[in-house]
């Protein structure tokens, strides 16, 4: 094991994810996270519900929340992300429920504090490669959220096929040849840790089969439901 901290993946790697390499599945998906569909009816999707979907990628989890009603605000820093995302909700015909802004989540954000019902966490914790990141990032979170939101997360497991293959570096951490980006892979135990603030209210792993790069693997994520401490 190599005990170096891989640098945290920057605007223009992921724009190169989205351009060129187009390896992490979720890239070129446009069904909704597989944690999302498994928690939407513990979550109350429902009109006039405000969710915000923090690193939106192509739209598709925004999408399925604006499809049940729901007013949602997408953010993404890649320029390529927030196009496709406002483009796939103009095809689906929801693009009035979701408002796209391409900036970073730890700029000042578009709607007021303590305004979500809903935060939608997918995929993005992976990519931190501090806890003072991690910890920046759920603070922000519970500013957002109403005193009963609710944040709906997913993660990749040290369990996972995919990652569990590449050359492990210091503390869970592994950076994909595949497009440069690196990500920290989680053991059960550290989910709430890297939450600290909110409260578990849900945790479970999911295991499936998917294509990475034309090759199949057994995928393995963590799916959580974390509600406001305050
Ligand atoms: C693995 S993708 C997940 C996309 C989406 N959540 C999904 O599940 O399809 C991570 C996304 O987070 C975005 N991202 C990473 N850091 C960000 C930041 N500081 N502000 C805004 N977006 C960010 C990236 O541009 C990328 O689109």
């Amino acid at each position: 094991m190599r005990h170096e901290i891989p640098r945290e993946a920057t605007r223009s790697d992921w724009d190169r994810e989205y351009s060129r390499f187009r390896a992490i599945p979720s890239t070129v998906r446009h069904a909704p996270s597989r944690a999302f569909t498994l928690y939407s009816n513990l979550i109350d999707l429902k009109p006039g519900r405000v969710v915000l979907d923090l690193g939106c990628g192509n739209g598709r989890n925004a999408i399925f929340a604006a499809e049940h009603g729901c007013e949602v605000y997408a953010i993404d820093f890649s320029p390529i992300a927030t196009s496709e995302c406002e483009e796939r909700a103009r095809g689906a015909g929801v693009s009035e429920r979701v408002h796209v802004y391409n900036q970073s989540f730890f700029d000042d954000l578009p709607m007021g504090e303590s305004s979500c019902d809903l935060i939608l966490d997918f995929y993005i914790s992976c990519h931190f490669m501090s806890p003072a990141t991690r910890e920046r990032y759920v603070l922000m979170m519970t500013r957002q959220l109403k005193p009963t939101g609710k944040v709906v997360s997913a993660l990749l497991s040290n369990e996972d096929e995919y990652y569990r293959q590449l050359p492990p570096l210091s503390d869970g951490k592994v950076v994909d040849p595949a497009n440069y980006i690196a990500k920290k892979l989680f053991d059960e135990a550290e989910v709430p840790h890297a939450y600290e603030g909110l409260e578990v209210q849900h945790l479970e792993v999911i295991e499936f089969e998917d294509v990475v790069l034309g090759k199949h693997y057994q995928r393995s994520v963590f799916a959580s439901i974390f509600a406001n401490r305050s």
